[in-house]
């Protein structure tokens, strides 16, 4: 017999390209974590392509929940809440989500519960270890770059968000200036750990005390100086750049999050989203914090990138907190995660 006390949550996330579904036991179980991944229908784009990604989601939704159920042993019965990504992301990806996780909804009378992407990305740290607040976030990924101040569950403040490109965008067109395939960041860290950080590219501090970032100056900086030295006939040795660049943004990034911690007086640092996969930031990281009683969190290179496990752990305590959402639950392609908080803590 099933104890009753136990939670289980389904969730579906296609906020991008990836069509996912998860089920996750008590908000910190993993029971299963199916991911169909699209990249290869993009690469020869080099980018997501919109109307290709909502295509994939519909091919792909209902395979994938099956197999999600099946990996799990648990049966729709069983389920408590039907988690979903409402946003932020591609409207027309989300909305074959946002539909699959109504209809699901509607059909075994479940709970709907809608969730905000980066929160999922945060939460996903939650199926490793219990969070201990207050707790910073570094969120790091194709579409964000936020620092987020937590002091309990639900409770998402941003203290500092980039201005212009995000991290895993700067690393993506950076890669694409190098010749090298969608998505880039995986390669850049590669070579970068080839390379000499040889040039000097800038950084951008921003005004005194902001956590703020802006990775577009430095994106500009790289693809002018592979500009003049082809002009001038010389060849830049791809890992030097991948190197610098890397340097770069790794030294904002945890010089940023490293004040904030001191600042707010965390007891740990949460890394979140596909960035965090990063070989040279992950060390950088670790490296700053070791000499300091807060505890750093990243999690496995595969809930660092898209899936649904994360939707799970975030939609666990927004059920638990009694958010519900309608069948009227529609896509919310901009949603701002302090609105969200706000919501969900009501
Ligand atoms: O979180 P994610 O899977 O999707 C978004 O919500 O954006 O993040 C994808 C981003 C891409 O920009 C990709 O290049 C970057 O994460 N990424 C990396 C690494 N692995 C993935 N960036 C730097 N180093 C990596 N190892
Ligand atoms: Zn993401």
């Amino acid at each position: 017999m099933m104890d009753k006390k136990d939670q289980y949550i389904l969730a579906i996330e296609t906020s991008c390209d990836e069509t996912a579904v998860a089920i996750v036991k008590n908000g910190k179980e993993l029971l299963s974590n199916a991911v169909a991944s699209q990249i290869e229908s993009h690469k020869r784009f080099g980018g997501v392509v919109p109307e290709i990604a909502s295509r994939h989601h519909i091919e792909q939704i209902t395979i994938v929940l099956e197999q999600a159920l099946n990996e799990a042993k648990v049966t729709m019965e069983e389920i408590d809440a039907i988690a979903v990504t409402e946003g932020p992301g591609l409207v027309g990806a989300l909305l074959i989500g946002v539909n699959a996780a109504k209809a699901l909804a509607f059909a075994h009378q479940k709970p709907l519960v809608g969730v905000h992407h980066i929160a999922g990305h945060i939460y996903a740290n939650r199926l490793e270890k219990e969070f201990s607040f207050p707790l910073l976030a570094l969120v790091v990924s194709g579409g964000h770059t936020e620092l987020i101040l937590m002091k309990e569950h639900g409770d998402f403040q941003v203290i500092g968000e980039t201005r212009d490109d995000a991290a895993g965008e700067a690393y993506d067109k950076v890669a694409k200036a190098l010749g090298l395939p969608y998505p880039g960041g995986p390669h850049i860290d590669r070579l970068a750990s080839e390379g000499k950080a040889a040039i000097d590219f800038p950084r951008a501090w921003l005004e005194e005390g902001s956590y703020d970032f802006s990775f577009s100056g430095l994106k500009t900086a790289v693809i002018n100086t592979l500009h003049n030295a082809s002009q001038k006939g010389e060849t830049l040795k791809k890992e030097d750049i991948a190197a610098s660049f890397q340097e770069s943004v790794i030294d904002v990034l945890v010089t940023k999050t490293y004040r904030a911690a001191q600042e707010y007086q965390v007891n740990q640092l949460i890394v979140a989203g596909g960035v965090a996969a990063n070989k040279g930031l992950r060390a950088k990281l670790q490296e700053q914090f070791a000499e300091t009683d807060i505890e750093v969190l990243i999690p496995p290179l595969s809930l660092c990138t898209d899936n649904a496990a994360m939707i799970a752990a975030a939609g666990s305590i927004a059920f638990e907190q009694g958010h519900r959402a309608g069948l009227d639950l529609n896509a919310n392609p901009s949603l701002s995660l302090e609105r969200y908080a706000r919501r969900s803590r009501k």
